[in-house]
């Protein structure tokens, strides 16, 4: 098959220079050139595809500075192992040298020796994922196709290359239900198998790929379905035994991408008890920002009981304040509790923004003097405003006066 006309038609004009540069500086340097990976699969879909992989037979970190050079780019990054990241405007290129992998041990990075390009499909994750589309002038649009990707790719089907996929690099599993959950995409049955048989190899993958995959997950748009299967397939206990999701507590989210990924940390640890914080926070690696996400959500499940029977309006503050907004927002979008909803609802729209007009510096000026009282005082007058004992400023004095000098 020759993909010329699909690559044309769903890449843009810009990509398509650049690749045809990459092609022809490669041929200068002696060796082929192809497009690899996602943007093979996307095209072929008839999508249009984001970042692009290349891939090169030999002389990688040179054709990437002279691509630079002649194009005005910047490149990012050149790796020992034959790889290199181009900056060409807003578009981000991988240049890789064909190398094919083996595996030692389950979970750790394999080892990695200079290879030809069809030992580099085959050593890929997914037949639709090892495809390459030649670029060379001579053959160009040349499809290369070993593992029936294509007509997987037509079935819309999500298959390993072999049955040890998994056990050789765990962070498939995660890739799969990604790649599965996507419209079009269904995960092949064979497959499915293999992730029930082989989901303890996870155990064997770092923190940070897991993290970098998952994570991945929470940014699609079909994110919760894609979850839903991870539980189902007991991928995320398998990440630890605490973590879960169930889809029909997710009403429709839209905010900005940072905080879709805290939320999404919040849906899969609301089920979570206090205990299991320290150890998924250290198995995820997450940084300071997520863990202190996490633990709130965690410490707003545990505090909702007395929520529940706070009767005053200072008591749900005292219990709510030093969380973190969002996690409140987050836990009262997916909890089922209608009365923890009303007072998480009522802390952020009022009273978190209660303050009263007297403030520590004015009670100095006005000659009370220093000490802890001044703190337990401003206590007790946001407590009296947060309840409607007092509303006015001369309220406030008044109470003032009354808790420092008995009412004289
Ligand atoms: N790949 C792989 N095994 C992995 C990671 C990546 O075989 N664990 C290969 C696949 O061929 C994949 C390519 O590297 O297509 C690029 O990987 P990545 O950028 O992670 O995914 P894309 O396929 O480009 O998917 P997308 O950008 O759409 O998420």
């Amino acid at each position: 098959m020759n993909a010329s006309s699909v690559v044309k038609e769903h890449l843009d004009d810009e990509q398509f220079r650049i690749l045809n540069e990459i092609a022809a500086i490669s041929a200068a340097f002696g060796t082929n050139c192809y497009l690899v990976g996602g943007a093979v699969r996307d095209v072929l879909k008839g999508q249009s595809s984001g970042d692009l992989d290349t891939m090169v037979e030999h002389r990688c970190s040179e054709i990437a500075y002279a691509v630079a050079e002649k194009l005005g780019g910047t490149v990012l990054k050149v790796t020992r192992f034959g790889t290199a990241a181009l900056d060409i405007g807003a578009i981000q290129i991988d240049i890789s040298t064909a190398r094919r992998e083996t595996y030692e041990k389950s979970g750790a990075l394999p080892k990695v020796f200079p290879g030809t390009i069809d030992q580099d499909l085959a050593r890929r994750d997914f037949t639709i994922n090892a495809m390459a589309i030649s670029l060379s002038r001579d053959s160009f649009g040349d499809l290369i196709d070993h593992h029936d990707g294509m007509s997987d790719l037509e079935n819309g089907v999500v298959r390993v290359l072999h049955n040890q996929s998994f056990q050789d690099d765990a962070t498939r599993i995660l890739r799969a239900i990604r790649f599965a959950g996507r419209e079009g995409y269904q995960l092949d049955e064979y497959t499915e198998r293999l992730i029930r048989r082989d989901v303890r190899y996870l155990e064997t993958v770092s923190g940070e790929r897991i993290r970098h995959e998952i994570e991945r997950i929470f940014l699609e748009p079909t994110s919760s379905a894609m979850l839903q299967v991870a539980n189902d397939l007991k991928v995320l206990q398998a990440i630890h035994p605490a973590l879960g999701f169930d889809q029909s507590i997710v009403p429709p989210i839209t905010c900005d991408l940072d905080d879709l990924n805290l939320i999404f940390y919040g849906l899969i640890t609301r089920q979570v008890s206090p205990e299991d914080v320290e150890p998924i926070t250290t198995r995820l690696m997450l940084d300071s920002v997520r863990a202190a996400f996490v633990n709130d959500i965690v410490s707003i499940r545990a505090i909702v009981p007395s929520l529940r029977l706070s009767k005053f309006n200072s008591e749900t503050y005292y219990l709510l304040e030093g969380l973190q907004p969002l996690a409140l927002g987050a836990y009262a979008t997916f909890t089922d509790d209608a009365e923890a909803v009303k007072r998480i609802r009522l802390y952020l729209d009022e009273l978190r923004c209660v303050r009263p007009s007297i403030t520590g510096e004015s009670l100095l000026a006005e000659g009370v003097p220093e000490g802890p009282w001044i703190g337990q005082l401003l206590k007790s007058l946001l407590a009296a405003r947060l309840d409607g004992d007092i509303s006015s400023y001369e309220e406030e004095v008044e109470f003032v006066r009354r808790t420092l000098w008995g009412g004289s």
